[in-house]
């Protein structure tokens, strides 16, 4: 039977994941009930969208403590005033730089308690370009074989912070300056094994948790043993059916639950400023489906 709603409007933006949230005001808290239905389509589509909202940074933070305690990004710059806020800003002059999040990946998924989910909320935004992708792993774990399901079940995956470490960061990286990546920290090469099948903890459905920027290899295997399963894993989610597509606009605040989702922000407005804010909500340890956290 399809959810119903009292207190928002719900329209679902594509077949596998994402969806519109009219009907509410968000610069006040949202009272208990219209909260317990922002969950219920949260659990439902995985994203949600919603348009023309004014927020303060001090409203976006009370929003976001409405879904759980904020944690801060480590590697990543805040802003002095506001420390649970990123920045991500691209000015108009950086042009052929990488930006922050562009390509496919879950948030911090090297961490033993990765983000449960971000709300990120734009306010400068190009007339077009600057959009964000985003992949359903649920959808991704299901469309695969009752063998291949089976089998991933019971693995593992080493993450690690690779962009972050010493190891893994590109020589000629150039990030847009307001991101302030921190590199070369020996502490982000440690190695956190998570499931490769992960049970959500309130849906209690299975998606699958690798990602191409974090993820380096299963448990007890070589990288390159690994390699040819996890491309055939990263290429699988990202099939256009399993994906949907958030345009900005001024106002607009996305959220996105990190533990079954990826997502990629395309890097197509250079000329263009943009400036977003995100803050990020706690998570828990991942759970497989035959054991506890890896
Ligand atoms: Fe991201």
């Amino acid at each position: 039977m399809a959810t119903t709603y009292q207190r928002i409007k719900v329209a679902p933006m594509a077949g596998a994941l994402g969806a519109e949230i009219g009907g509410i005001d968000l610069s006040r808290p949202p009272e208990p009930a219209a909260i317990a239905e922002i969950r219920r389509a949260f659990h439902d589509h995985q994203v949600l969208m919603f348009r023309d909202q004014k927020l303060s940074p001090e409203q976006h933070l009370a929003l976001g403590r409405c879904f759980g305690p904020l944690t801060r990004s480590p590697y990543v710059k805040h802003m002095d005033a506001y420390p649970d806020i990123i920045a991500v800003l691209k000015e108009a002059d950086e042009n052929k730089i990488s930006t922050f999040g562009n390509a496919w990946h879950s948030d911090f998924s090297f961490l033993e308690e990765p983000p449960m989910g971000s709300l990120l909320y734009g306010r400068e935004i190009p007339s077009h370009g600057g959009d964000t992708l985003f992949a359903s792993m649920y959808a991704a774990y299901e469309a695969l074989s009752p063998g291949m399901r089976a089998m991933l079940d019971g693995m593992s995956a080493v993450h690690t912070g690779k962009p972050y470490g010493v190891q893994g960061v590109p020589k000629d990286l150039r990030v847009s300056r307001s991101i302030q990546m921190e590199r070369n920290n020996p502490a982000a090469d440690r190695e956190t094994l998570h499931p490769v099948v992960r049970v959500h903890p309130d849906t209690g459905r299975k998606a699958l948790f690798v990602n191409a920027i974090y993820t380096q290899r299963f448990e007890n295997m070589t990288a390159a043993e690994s390699k040819p399963l996890l491309d055939f894993l990263f290429a699988h989610a990202i099939q256009p059916e399993f994906t949907c597509r958030l345009r900005w606009a001024p106002g607009s605040l996305a959220m996105w639950d990190n533990r079954c989702t990826m997502h990629y922000a395309i890097n197509d407005y250079d000329g263009r400023r943009r400036l977003m804010h995100r803050i990020t909500v706690a998570g828990e340890r991942s759970v497989g489906p035959r054991r506890n956290a890896a």
